[in-house]
């Protein structure tokens, strides 16, 4: 058995607002999840007496900021970077529906396989996360992975044997860390809602 970790990074200033993607810093909210995340890495490593695990972010600072208090090196992959919206990027939902009333509509109708324009569909997600899946089946020991909403649901739905049409729709709530437990057949899964 394997643990694998799995966390949205903490809020950020455009969750606040409900903007969609860019490079947002976290809130003061963000940061104390941050602290807790790293108590939490604490408890269940360094004072079990385990080797603290590979952490793998994004390369946005959000996600960047929600890990720099674990004592460890991180990995950075672009890969792990947030659905790309393109020209939606920095938009609310709302204003999407209001502006971009045909766009609201096809993604509504197929989130699965919709691309923004300019932009990625979840398909793309799931397509460009093949590397980073493939370099956890190779690990021996934990990896806990710092990402975003769409990143962390196509993850979760590939370790869990999640349909890709399910994959859009899982909930990801903020500050709460996902252990996924590797068997001989499927995944056990823990959810560690962290208080900030
Ligand atoms: O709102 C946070 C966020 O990570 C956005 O940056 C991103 O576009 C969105 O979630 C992805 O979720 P959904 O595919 O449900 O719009």
């Amino acid at each position: 058995a394997r643990s694998i970790y799995l966390s949205r990074h903490g809020e950020s200033e455009w969750n606040v607002t409900g903007q969609l993607g860019g490079d947002p810093k976290l809130t003061d909210r963000g940061r104390a999840y941050a602290q807790c995340l790293s108590k939490f890495i604490d408890a269940e490593f360094t004072k079990k007496g385990k080797e603290l695990p590979l952490v793998w972010t994004s390369q946005l600072q959000r996600t960047r900021q929600t890990v720099e208090h674990i004592p460890t090196m991180n990995v950075r992959w672009r890969a792990l970077n947030e659905i790309d919206a393109g020209i939606c990027e920095g938009m609310t939902y709302e204003s999407v529906a209001d502006k971009l009333p045909q766009v609201a509509r096809a993604r509504k109708h197929d989130k699965l396989k919709y691309r923004y324009p300019g932009g990625e569909s979840y398909v793309d997600v799931i397509t460009r996360l093949e590397p980073v899946i493939l370099e956890v089946e190779r690990q021996r020991g934990p990896v806990l992975i710092v990402a975003h909403n769409a990143v962390i649901r196509a993850i979760y739905a590939y370790f869990m044997g999640k349909s890709q049409e399910e994959c859009p729709y899982i909930d990801i709530p903020l500050h709460t860390v996902f252990r996924l437990t590797t068997r001989a057949y499927g995944a056990e899964e823990q959810l560690f809602p962290l208080e900030v």
